[in-house]
């Protein structure tokens, strides 16, 4: 590819009005050169859901994650206070905590025995007396910026421009609303492998419904196509349906899609997606440009025993649409690939969402672009 990386940035117009704008071009869902732009410039320095505050409830516990190719481990402190750190041994480098989650008084370094607190102070070095300029108070796990709002734990890599509210902007307000800490209890999580660009998967998210009714028909039948409406926030879009049972609705999916259908996604890769007593979150994680995985957490009102079948039921519907969705973003990932496609156009009933995307991502793209050169 011989193109430069500013050139295929430069493909996007962002400055086009919806009526006239192409999806971003097929390059972006290909290049790796992209990717490690996105790498730096979007999930390194967007603010980032991690986990759930019901995984760090109590004092020590902790569970581990990556961002961006970054190890971190998220941890309530002994004191109470929640912290994230980089989960990189100070002395050479290991990952400090090694299991994916649990409930710690201290952390000891696997590989040389190190051990830190929960608040990511160094506490004792083995074997390291007659080291010369050596500060211990300067060695701790270097701390990540986390903040949380409703059951969600976002980090920030960078030293973030804005707070997590204020990032969220509008989607606290569109959030509030359905009180989830109150109603909704955290069920399981499940982790979905895709070979498609993360992109593909959120573009698909964000069709404004438009694929619904040829490519979900269980979902189809419960979804007043008509009445779906699509609304754009600074950095989020909300996609929302009135759901209506009658007529020739599937029975699982009337059983448990009730009340009004709730999409939310907040840039880059996080959505939240509810109906009545039913929830579940995705976040989409790139790994590649051709491959993605999307963590769902399902949620319900009620996870009691007696209401174990029907929320198995739930999560049944959630999983005949998402094996519907992989098909179809690996059947795009496949497109994009072919010498027969550059860019589409965008329908302007259906699919702003995916416009405010491509804007968004367009601006991060760039303005991370300018930060290399300035590197340079
Ligand atoms: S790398 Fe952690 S103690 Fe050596
Ligand atoms: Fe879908």
């Amino acid at each position: 590819m011989d193109r430069s990386l500013r050139d295929v940035v430069n493909l996007y117009n962002p400055a086009d009005p919806l009526e006239r704008a192409w999806t971003i071009p097929a390059p972006w869902y290909l290049d790796a050169r992209i990717a490690e732009l996105e790498r730096q410039g979007v999930f390194g320095a967007t603010w980032q859901f991690v986990g759930r505050t019901d995984q760090v409830r109590e004092k020590g516990q902790f569970f581990t994650v990556e961002v961006s190719g970054e190890p971190l481990v998220v941890v309530r402190g002994q004191d109470g206070e929640l912290r994230a750190f980089f989960n990189v041994c100070r002395h050479h480098a290991a990952a400090v905590v090694t299991e994916p989650a649990g409930s710690a008084e201290r952390f000891r370094c696997p590989y040389h025995g190190w051990t830190y607190g929960t608040d990511g102070a160094l506490k004792g070095m083995v074997e390291f007396e007659g080291v010369c300029d050596f500060d211990r108070a300067k060695n701790g796990l270097l701390p990540v910026r986390v903040e949380t709002w409703e059951n969600f734990v976002f980090i920030h890599l960078d030293s973030p421009g804005v707070s997590l509210r204020e990032f969220l902007g509008s989607a606290v307000g569109l959030v509030a609303p359905l009180e989830l800490t109150k109603k909704l209890k955290f069920f399981e999580r499940r982790r979905y492998a895709l070979n498609c660009n993360w992109k593909v998967y959120v573009d698909n998210y964000l069709d404004g419904g438009y694929h619904v009714p040829h490519a979900h028909k269980g979902l189809s039948s419960v979804i007043e196509y008509t009445k779906y409406t699509i609304k754009n926030f600074e950095r989020a879009c909300l996609q929302s349906s009135p759901i209506s049972a009658e007529g020739e609705s599937q029975p699982d999916v009337s059983a448990t899609r009730r009340g009004r259908a709730f999409y939310l996604w907040i840039y880059p890769n996080f959505m939240i997606n509810a109906y009545e007593g039913v929830m579940d979150t995705n976040l989409v994680v790139p790994l590649g440009t051709d491959r993605c995985a999307v963590v769902f957490d399902y949620y319900f009102a009620d996870t009691s025993v007696t209401a174990q079948a029907r929320n198995r039921e739930s999560i049944a519907v959630s999983e005949k649409v998402q094996d519907e969705d992989t098909m179809l973003c690996e059947a795009v990932q496949r497109g994009l690939r072919s010498r027969a496609y550059l860019a589409g156009r965008l329908s302007v009933r259906r699919e702003a969402g995916e416009h405010l995307f491509h804007r968004l991502l367009h601006a991060d793209l760039t303005r991370a672009l300018g930060r290399t050169a300035a590197a340079d």
